[in-house]
């Protein structure tokens, strides 16, 4: 594969593009398979390796900088991956164990949805379930996450699914938020930026909770809000079980 194939890499949905050292080596970590990788600076790529994550191998083809910055204004390296198949919906959802699923409603912010998914596999939570237009393997939802799609199931269902779980939906308007609140195996069901979530994901709801606000403040960044309800649950011993990562990891 050449640095040429990057941009037909972005438009097919087996291969995805890992931009910047943080995403290739989250995917590396957690058992991505690189196609290729280009950097404009070998040196500098690997003084990072050797500071950041002495325990993965990028072996980046050297290119030149105008060539790279044309393929990816913003990134010292960028990868191909073969995109891991994902489960379907439902046995996404089957998955055993008390860990819960994070379903986010028709998430419209790339970066935003990314970051989600970081927080979800930090907090090891059994999976990300998405409905609506974007795909949640989009480039730039990859940069949000750093990579850490590799880390955990994300998968894009055409409707709010939540299998044989309780329901949980996260609302500013819900009742305060306490562990007890959340039975293991939740879905816990997110609404979009703007409008929060549908009224038919909340008339299904078994309970309708919030992290208790300041007055005045209507709401918390989608992001924001799944790291504090994610956080909250695993410091009071309801979160995610899902084991560590199969290397040990020395690097950030
Ligand atoms: C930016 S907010 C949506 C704001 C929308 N106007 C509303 O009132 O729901 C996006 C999502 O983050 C979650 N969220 C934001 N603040 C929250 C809070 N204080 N408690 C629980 N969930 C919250 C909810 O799931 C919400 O649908």
């Amino acid at each position: 594969m050449e640095l040429s194939d990057v941009r037909r890499a972005r438009r097919d949905r087996a291969l995805v593009v890992l931009e910047g050292f943080h995403a290739i080596k989250h995917a590396l970590r957690f058992g991505g398979e690189l196609l290729g990788a280009w950097t404009a600076d070998a040196a500098e790529l690997e003084a990072l390796r050797l500071r950041l994550a002495p325990d993965v191998a990028i072996g980046a083809a050297v290119v030149p900088l105008d060539e790279l910055a044309a393929v990816v204004p913003r990134a010292q390296v960028v990868a191909v991956a073969r995109r891991p198949v994902q489960p379907s919906p439902d046995a996404l959802l089957a998955a055993p164990g008390p860990a819960p699923v994070v379903l986010l409603e028709d998430p419209r912010h790339l970066g935003n949805l990314g970051a989600c998914v970081r927080v979800a596999a930090a907090a090891a939570a059994a999976g990300v379930l998405t409905t609506g237009r974007q795909d949640p393997w989009h480039p730039d939802a990859l940069r949000g996450s750093a990579g850490l799609h590799f880390a955990l199931p994300v998968t894009r269902s055409r409707s709010p699914r939540t299998g044989d779980r309780p329901l949980v939906a996260l609302d500013p308007a819900g009742d305060r938020l306490h562990s007890a609140a959340v039975p293991p195996r939740a879905v816990l069901a997110f609404g979009t930026e703007r409008d929060g979530l549908s009224d038919e994901l909340l008339a299904r709801a078994d309970a309708r909770l919030a992290l208790p606000m300041r007055p005045g403040v209507s709401s918390l960044n989608l992001a924001t809000a799944v790291s504090g309800v994610l956080f909250g649950l695993a410091l009071s011993g309801r979160g995610g079980t899902r084991a560590p990562p199969r290397a040990p990891s020395p690097g950030r």
